[in-house]
């Protein structure tokens, strides 16, 4: 039985920081890493956020520092990974978590413009991570990288039709990776993450109301929260996952499984 292997892995958490107070999916993966034994570097454009999740983990006793970077931008990528190198001498794990809602609409009412800077944002920024952090994983002999996509990349469905696009996107793009460096021992896996609640869903205002019917769309009728796709990201990215690549793994109270038949009576057919 492997053990999770994390103690001492270097990980990179895009995303690190949360918009608000709380427990965002990014935020979530670094402290449960950190739990691990594992060094995270907590990355994010906006530095102050991510301190915030330094702050949680150092509390704990845990290990991670904070790098400002935008990963639309590849020479700001590529300087994440060297200062995760420069500080501890490796990366063994990357978590492409960075994500956004994204311009409304569909495709009648959609700015393209906004539509090509939010596909850069979710999806280019992936690729331009694993980039940077792959030479590294090959010295080492392998790694583990996690990319969180969302139900919504799976179905149709949502109001902004960049979100499906994009999210779809990075469904097919953890295949293709799984495939180029699978032979090289580092496995690529994704998360598609229900409707979740956390900063990112909160940090602009929702009524209770909107809350509750959220929560209610999946089969176990509960509301999902970070730590729960956090969980998964530390599953995936540990030993314990060593021969999984090319998942996209549904944590989502049911939500891909099926919806609820309110309409049709049970005894319909009999
Ligand atoms: N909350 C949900 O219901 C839900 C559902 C499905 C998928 N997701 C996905 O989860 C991921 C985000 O989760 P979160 O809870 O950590 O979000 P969050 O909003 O709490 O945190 C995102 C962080 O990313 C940082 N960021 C944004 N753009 C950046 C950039 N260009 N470079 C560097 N950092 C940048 C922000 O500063 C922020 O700290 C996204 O990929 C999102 O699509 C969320």
């Amino acid at each position: 039985m492997p053990e999770m292997g994390l103690k001492d892995k270097v990980a990179i958490v895009t995303g690190a920081g949360s918009r608000a107070d709380g427990i965002g999916n990014g935020r979530a993966a670094a402290i449960l890493l950190a739990r691990e034994g594992a060094k995270v570097v907590l990355l994010d454009a906006t530095p102050a956020w991510a301190e915030a999740t330094k702050k949680m983990i150092d509390s704990e006793g845990g290990a991670s520092m904070v790098v400002q970077a935008d990963v639309t931008d590849a020479a700001s990528c590529a300087a994440a990974v060297k200062a995760a190198v420069d500080a501890w001498g490796r990366v063994d794990v990357l978590v492409n978590n960075v994500g956004i809602g994204g311009p409304p609409g569909s495709a009648v009412e959609v700015d393209p413009d906004a539509w090509d800077v939010a596909m850069r944002v979710n999806v280019t920024s992936m690729m331009l991570m694993a980039k940077y952090a792959i030479p590294e994983m090959r010295k080492v002999g392998g790694g583990s990288i996690v990319n969180i996509a969302s139900i919504d990349g799976l179905r149709g469905g949502n109001p902004n039709l960049m979100y499906n696009a994009s999210k779809g996107a990075v469904v097919n793009l953890t295949r293709g990776m799984a495939t180029h460096h699978g032979p090289e021992g580092i496995r690529t896996n994704c998360i598609a993450p229900g409707y979740v609640y956390t900063p990112m869903v909160y940090a602009r205002g929702i009524t209770d109301d909107l809350r509750d019917k959220r929560a209610k769309t999946n089969l176990l009728q509960v509301e999902g929260s970070g730590w729960d796709i956090g969980k998964g990201v530390v599953f995936l990215a540990s030993d314990q996952a060593r021969w999984i690549t090319g998942i996209i793994l549904s944590i989502d109270g049911g939500s891909m499984a099926g919806t609820l038949n309110t309409v049709t009576p049970p005894t319909a057919f009999v």
